[in-house]
């Protein structure tokens, strides 16, 4: 174990109009942190209220009862809201560690000095708080919906992200210890909520990353800043980060539609009957459509997976057959029963099954393995793991 009393440690708190949560917040850090001389708390405030001097209060209370100090940036323009906050707390940060936490309470300061203390220990660049492994909890989500969200969202980051994010359950956590040298901070395009998401995946190269559980708890005091906008900033986001990988897939995927229906055709002409005519093109581009993947689309994660090229292709297949059945059913239920025209039933059905085909492929045929252990992670046996895995475990 590492020496509390050498680790300094800066902890930064993006603000917008948390003033009744400062002085609990302040407390429960300095109780988390007592033994580390070097620690500081960093206030990145953005509030239109009197959060700012409830803050200084906060600051010269802890200053006469020698507490760990308490710094306030406060901007008068908010840019990139959270995310740019957090980079600009990053910016002056003078300690070697940071760990970045929500000033609401819902992240527990106790975890404070675990995450950074494993990062010392462990030599890693970033230690992410999951609510997705082993212990962890996304409890203080509010509502179905916010959980459904905030899953579905890892998943499709992971699918972008397959190795950068190998060793994270939890892109989305507000929650994370950080080395700032480790980052390239004049990189980083920090707008809306997921700036652990910006730091994983932009920069030069990828990052030592470990995890640790946490409960997500609830709110302290005062009203979430989450907003339906911080959503569509998400996408846009993850647009700009690397649609690459996806965009080559679906590239693949047209061209396969356009052989499938050229081999029927052909086969036609050549006299063969229209059904076997359509099974043999369903083969065929099933066939080619894999291998074509295979060289362009997922090529440098082939060696990081856990499966040979058999397992591969029967993964492959078994997905795509399941899922044209299933999507002939949906297509046939939406038109008969929600009474949805039938082009744009088979439209939407088109997209949602693309996404999903384009998950499943990076998340569980080519997944990487990790290199981290997973803690008895949930999210990974939910995802990757199969039977077969389990057995040889
Ligand atoms: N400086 C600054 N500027 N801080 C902000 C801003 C802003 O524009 N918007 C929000 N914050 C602060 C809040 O004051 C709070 O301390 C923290 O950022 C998180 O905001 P919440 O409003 O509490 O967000 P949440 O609880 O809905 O979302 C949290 O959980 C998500 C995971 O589901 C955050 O940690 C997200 O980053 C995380 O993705
Ligand atoms: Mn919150």
């Amino acid at each position: 174990m590492v020496d509390r009393s050498l680790v300094a440690i800066t902890v930064i708190v993006p603000t917008f109009n948390e003033g009744p949560n400062v002085a609990e917040l302040v407390r429960r850090l300095d109780e988390a942190l007592t033994g580390m001389p070097g620690a500081c708390v960093l206030f990145v405030d953005d509030s239109r209220d009197d959060t700012p001097s409830i803050i200084e209060g906060v600051a010269a209370a802890q200053a006469e009862h020698g507490g760990i100090p308490v710094r306030l940036i406060h901007r008068e323009v908010a840019l990139g809201g959270l995310s740019g906050a957090v980079v600009e707390g990053l910016r002056a940060v003078e300690t070697e560690w940071a760990v970045v936490m929500d000033g609401d309470l819902q992240h527990p300061p106790e975890l404070v000095p675990v995450l950074a203390g494993k990062g010392i220990d462990q030599g890693l660049d970033v230690v992410v708080a999951s609510r997705y492994i082993g212990g962890g909890d996304a409890g203080g989500l509010d509502g179905w919906w916010r959980k459904v969200v905030s899953t579905s969202s890892a998943v499709l980051a992971r699918s972008m992200f397959p190795l950068r994010l190998r060793n994270v359950t939890d892109p989305m956590t507000g929650f994370f210890a950080v080395r700032p040298g480790a980052l390239n901070l004049d990189l980083l395009r920090p707008r809306g909520f997921k700036i652990l998401l910006e730091v994983l995946a932009r920069g030069p190269k990828p990052l030592n990353v470990g995890e640790e559980p946490f409960v997500f708890g609830e709110r302290f005091a005062g009203d979430s800043k989450a907003t339906f906008t911080q959503g569509a900033l998400y996408l846009k986001q993850l647009a700009s980060l690397r649609f690459g990988r996806m965009s080559r897939f679906a590239i693949i995927g047209g061209m396969g539609a356009v052989l499938n229906v050229a081999i029927v055709w052909l086969l036609e002409m050549l006299g063969m009957d229209y059904r076997p005519a359509l099974v043999i093109a369903a083969a065929v581009t099933i066939l080619t459509n894999f291998l074509l993947q295979e060289r362009f689309v997922f090529r440098d994660l082939i060696d990081q997976g856990r499966f040979g090229f058999w397992s591969r292709l029967g993964r492959s297949v078994a997905f795509n057959g399941t899922e044209a059945v299933l999507r002939s059913i949906a297509v046939i239920w939406v038109v008969e029963a929600a009474h949805w025209l039938p082009v744009v039933a088979q439209a939407v059905m088109i997209v949602v099954a693309f996404v999903l085909r384009f998950v499943f492929h990076s998340q569980v045929v080519y997944r990487p393995r990790r290199t981290q252990p997973a803690l008895g992670s949930a999210a990974d046996d939910a995802l990757g793991a199969t039977a077969a895995d389990k057995q040889v475990q």
